[in-house]
């Protein structure tokens, strides 16, 4: 079993969508479950971590001794992971954030008039990338969904977001990723790579928990 390896650290995950709303009645989002982001959670949590899990509109129950917050945008999630990566040891971006949002969004029900109606989007900001950005930031990890190119794309976006490790996954795997109860993972630091096969998802959290603390504990952040 887990012993508390991870006691006196702190940990903040994000997981599950955003939402981004159009108007009072409607949103733009995508189809993440969370699954795999609550089950980070919980494998930090039961390895002895204090663990705040940032998450958008899932249909999960929170993991026990877990601090949950809720959020629904992009931009409130950002807010709330800025805050709380002053103050811990690790951050793990689950989350499958919109990479856009609606520019203008109307204060009253759009109602359906014409033949078309244009949206205009903003791009949303790169919540990880500015966590890893920070001065004293914390131990980054990031996710990437790829259906191809799989080690190339994940070594690019370590270096882009500056990231310490970076989890991808082959989405057009059968098994893999999104609403998935199993998964499989390939993780680059700057120091090697890892290929964790499919399992479920939550003994994959656990084997990622503690691959991440065996990284960290080689390369403590400053
Ligand atoms: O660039 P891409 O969306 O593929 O990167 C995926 C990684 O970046 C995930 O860890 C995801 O949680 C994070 N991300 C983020 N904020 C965004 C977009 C992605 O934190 N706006």
């Amino acid at each position: 079993g887990d012993s508390d390896y991870l006691a006196g650290q702190t940990w903040v995950i994000t997981a599950g969508p955003t939402r981004e709303p159009m108007d009072p009645v409607r949103f733009i989002s995508n189809h993440s479950s969370g699954k795999m982001g609550f089950a980070i959670a919980r494998a930090a949590q039961q390895a002895g971590a204090k663990v705040y899990l940032i998450c958008g509109p899932v249909q999960l129950a929170t993991p026990a001794g877990v601090e949950r917050i809720d959020v629904e945008t992009a931009i409130d999630m950002q807010t709330q992971a800025l805050q709380l990566a002053l103050k811990t040891d690790v951050f793990v971006a689950c989350a499958a954030v919109a990479d856009y949002r609606v520019a203008q969004v109307a204060e009253q029900k759009i109602k359906k008039s014409s033949q078309q109606l244009q949206l205009l989007l903003e791009k949303n900001p790169d919540i990880v990338a500015s966590v890893a950005a920070l001065d004293n930031a914390p131990f980054t990890v990031g996710f990437a969904a790829e259906t191809e190119n799989v080690e190339t794309y994940a070594q690019q976006k370590l270096q882009r977001k500056n990231l310490q490790m970076i989890c991808a996954n082959n989405v057009s795997t059968p098994g893999h990723g999104f609403n998935s109860d199993t998964n499989a993972l390939s993780l680059y630091w700057r120091g090697g790579n890892l290929k964790l096969p499919l399992t479920s998802k939550q003994e994959l959290a656990r084997q990622l928990v503690q691959h991440i603390a065996s990284v960290l504990k080689e390369c403590p952040q400053p």
